[in-house]
């Protein structure tokens, strides 16, 4: 496969045919956005029907209400949206949830729905996904982890173990799923600045001026950075690159100082 020219780069998903779930907020909606500027059309499955109006400004871009933790429900949204937009030539698994207490508090309820949605959600949609793209000999499936990933925390059991076994299931998977002609690759984000982690902050769970001040790059990443790396990812630049967990974390998992 030849290198795509440097004038197409900003439509090099063209004609290509996406699933984001969690896509109404945050990182989601971000790589919704940048996938449909460059190109492609663009599915949202989230469990949020109302933010649903965050999507009806972007052209080519969709929406079905789906809890991915919901067996049937995620196989009947992949149906769904199969028959709406085409095939799928990219699934990105980036529905998740924050868990920011101490252990010794944690609830096994609370232990459970964190697994529920980071594990099973990303379970689910990775093997609808890869049911469907594996007879065609074609697809891209992004797995949305965290730099809680690959380094820890304390007070995050949950969301850590969770992170870090999406970052397996990613090689996993890449290693199951190359000779039906998939890639599977997880992103590993640090801190940004979405809902998400202004709820963290609001609630007093997490310090912003300390997490700047640790992050070798002194900000938060923005949500448009992921985003580029989602794209990419996803586009046929990366043809030979599987199996990874790609980190935008502006240095913080490589800072072993402070
Ligand atoms: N924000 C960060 O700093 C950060 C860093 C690393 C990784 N991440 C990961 O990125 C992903 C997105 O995070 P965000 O910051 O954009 O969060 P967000 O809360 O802004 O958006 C998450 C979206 O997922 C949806 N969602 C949650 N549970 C769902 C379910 N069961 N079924 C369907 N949809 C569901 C929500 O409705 C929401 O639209 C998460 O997996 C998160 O762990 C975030």
């Amino acid at each position: 496969m030849s290198a795509t020219p440097i004038s197409d780069r900003n439509r090099d998903l063209a004609g290509k045919v996406a699933l984001i779930t969690g896509g109404a907020s945050g990182l989601g909606l971000a790589m919704t956005l940048r996938f449909a500027a460059r190109g492609a059309r663009v599915v949202v499955l989230d469990r949020d029907a109302a933010a649903a109006d965050a999507l009806a400004e972007i052209e080519n871009a969709g929406f079905i209400a789906c809890d991915v933790c919901d067996p049937d429900a995620v196989d009947a949204a992949f149906d769904r949206a199969e028959a709406g937009i085409g095939p799928l030539d990219i699934v990105v698994a980036n529905a998740g949830i924050s868990q920011n207490s101490p252990t010794l508090e944690l609830s096994f309820a609370d232990w459970r729905r964190v697994m529920a949605v980071n594990l099973d959600g990303v379970f689910l949609t990775a093997q609808a996904a890869g049911r469907r793209m594996a007879p065609r000999r074609r697809g891209v499936i992004l797995l949305m982890a965290s730099m809680y990933g690959v380094v820890a925390a304390p007070e995050r059991i949950g969301y850590c173990v969770s992170k870090s076994g999406v970052a397996m299931m990613a090689k996993a998977l890449a290693l199951e799923w190359a000779r039906h002609g998939l890639r599977v690759n997880a992103l590993a984000p640090g801190y940004v600045r979405t809902p998400f982690l202004d709820d963290l902050i609001a609630r007093g769970r997490l310090d912003a001026d300390a997490l700047t001040a640790r992050m070798p790059i002194g900000r938060f990443i923005d949500t448009g950075e992921v985003a580029d790396l989602a794209a990419f990812m996803a586009s046929d630049e990366a043809s030979a690159i599987t199996g990874q967990v790609a980190g935008v974390d502006g240095g913080w998992s490589a800072n072993g100082y402070l």
